[in-house]
């Protein structure tokens, strides 16, 4: 497969490589020239990327680590590796990040849920950030992207409280990393996905923020979600939740102005 260029030179690491989003960014960004290092708590599923990459556009290009993004420990070693391997860390993509199944509404969430949603999304992206710092300071600059979602902007209507918390807090950090480093040349944003659709979209995403192309762009809250963050959705309390949902996967059928099947509202061009 022929090779971009838009990350020519450059070094990256993708955490939560394995799978849906990090597995498209990684091999992404490999098919725009960068090397790759493919981190996931997943040995397998990483090695597998690898072996996808190579396939694709030849040896040499990526590097599978295991890594579990809440232990320090283990991230130091994780940017040592690259940096040891390729020379260099341009692009951090913390990535890595779960939605635990027992997460629920403030009730009835345990909190060893809570703690450990906050270790992996948050403690996971803080250390991704500060040892990708310490490389980038030594390279003259560089671009991390660290993933919230949507629900963060929005709220969710289904309780997940520990991860929309989590997400919160991965869009505050972010912003204040990027003022504190602008002076270092080190870029950060948050990429925002909606509910996936197809992680390749939300791949093309980090790769605008990973490569130069976004070189003025930092402190962001970068929304790849169709438009959902920014739609018209009525709450509960108005309406019930079974006309918020119709509004939600179905926003023709009815808004909170009426119904917008009737006629076409004159405007002033109309009249002249
Ligand atoms: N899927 C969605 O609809 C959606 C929406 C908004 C945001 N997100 C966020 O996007 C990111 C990627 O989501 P995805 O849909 O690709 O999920 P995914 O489950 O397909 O991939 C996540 C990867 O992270 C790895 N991982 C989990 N815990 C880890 C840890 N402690 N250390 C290292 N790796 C770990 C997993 O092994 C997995 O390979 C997450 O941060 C997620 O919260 C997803």
């Amino acid at each position: 497969m022929q090779l971009g260029t838009r990350l020519s030179g450059k070094v990256a690491i993708v955490t939560g490589a394995a799978s849906g989003i990090g597995f498209e960014t990684a091999v992404l960004f490999a098919r725009e020239d960068a090397k790759v290092v493919c981190a996931d708590l997943n040995e397998i599923g990483a090695q597998a990327t690898v072996d996808k990459i190579t396939q694709l556009f030849g040896r040499d290009r990526a590097i599978a680590v295991k890594v579990d993004v809440s232990k320090e420990d283990q991230v130091a070693a994780l940017v040592q590796r690259a940096v040891a391997t390729f020379g260099k860390l341009d692009i951090m993509f913390n990535n890595a990040g779960i939605m635990h199944p027992q997460d629920d509404n403030a009730l009835t969430t345990e909190e060893k849920v809570w703690d450990l949603t906050m270790d992996i999304n948050v403690k996971g992206v803080w250390f991704g950030c500060k040892h990708a710092i310490v490389a980038m300071r030594k390279s003259g600059g560089g671009s991390i992207i660290n993933t919230a979602s949507f629900v963060a902007l929005v709220g969710a209507a289904t309780p997940q409280l520990a991860y929309t918390a989590s997400k919160g807090a991965v869009l505050a950090m972010t912003r204040e990393l990027a003022m504190v480093h602008s002076r270092e040349n080190i870029r950060f944003n948050s990429l925002c996905p909606g509910p996936i659709r197809e992680a390749i979209e939300q791949a093309n995403g980090a790769l605008f923020l990973a490569s130069d192309e976004s070189s003025f762009v930092t402190g962001t809250d970068f929304r790849v979600d169709g438009g959902l963050s920014s739609a018209y959705v009525v709450s509960h309390q108005m309406y019930g939740a079974s006309l918020m949902l119709t509004h939600l996967f179905h926003p023709f059928l009815q808004t909170a102005e009426g119904d917008p099947t009737g006629p076409v509202p004159k405007n002033f061009a109309d009249s002249v």
